[in-house]
């Protein structure tokens, strides 16, 4: 089944067995953490993370940590921008290697920055939140590594689909080459739809041949409105597991796309 994104009129396949929910909002049944604040109608925010020095201290500890994982994966990136990745990769293999380093990264690994995000987060919701899995108590953040024009990005889904994710917010911080033809997509709204106007896949997303883990958005009932709210450097995007996000190919001609992506619960 293709499907179309309003952004940039991608086309994709997703293949899997199609499921429609009852009616109901998916979010009034989990603990909606947007819901105190003044962005829960587009379910969406970007907002400044650090004053100028802050952020570029900032930066190099992320980018050090990301040259780090990429050469535990197996490509030697030694001071080359990280923004040309994709042209240190041979082949998809090698791409996958270094996803398996650079997912699931203890927190522990952002030293202060961990600390500084939840309070920050816990200021953006008006909620105390705290980056810890309720499901198993981890605490970890990934790296998205979108190469341009090429199938690396997850199809179009929620996070809350997965239960392991309900009740969270996101956290989407650009590290580099992420820009207005490449950044996060959002389905701005979305998350107040009724789960019968969505057909998605049971299980994990089939997608150009790539088995995800989540659940892919196959259609919806009602029209979808995309948006790419494209935070600058130095700023984040914090938006709820309910909206229907994903879909976002990188359309630059040579520059990867690198984010750190990072949840956070309630903290009780
Ligand atoms: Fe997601």
């Amino acid at each position: 089944m293709k499907i179309k994104v309003g952004v940039d009129r991608l086309e994709y396949s997703v293949e899997g067995r199609q499921f429609v929910d009852s009616c109901y909002r998916l979010i009034d049944k989990d603990d909606d953490l947007s819901n105190q604040t003044d962005w829960h109608e587009p379910g969406y925010i970007v907002k400044d993370l650090f004053d100028e020095t802050a952020s570029s201290e900032f930066l190099s500890h992320i980018e050090s940590l990301l040259r780090k994982k990429i050469t535990a994966g197996g490509v030697s990136i030694g001071q080359k921008p990280i923004d040309q990745y994709h042209t240190l990769i041979k082949d998809y293999q090698d791409h996958l290697n270094v996803v398996e380093k650079t997912k699931l990264i203890e927190s522990v690994e952002l030293g202060k920055y961990f600390e500084i995000l939840e309070k920050q987060v816990s200021e953006i919701c008006h909620i105390p939140v705290v980056s810890k899995k309720p499901m198993n108590g981890e605490r970890v953040f990934h790296f998205r590594v979108i190469r341009p024009n090429q199938a690396d990005f997850n199809p179009l889904h929620k996070d809350a689909w997965q239960e392991e994710n309900c009740g969270c917010i996101n956290l989407y911080i650009p590290i580099c080459g992420s820009n207005e033809k490449s950044s996060l997509i959002l389905a701005k709204g979305s998350h107040l739809h009724a789960e019968d106007t969505f057909t998605r896949t049971t299980e994990g997303a089939r997608m150009n041949n790539v088995q995800f883990n989540v659940p892919g958005l196959i259609s919806s009932k009602l029209p979808l409105e995309f948006v790419r709210p494209n935070p600058n450097p130095n700023q984040i995007l914090v938006f709820s597991p309910y909206l229907i996000h994903g879909g976002s190919i990188n359309l630059n001609t040579d520059q990867t796309r690198i984010s750190l992506e990072m949840r956070f619960w309630r903290k009780n």
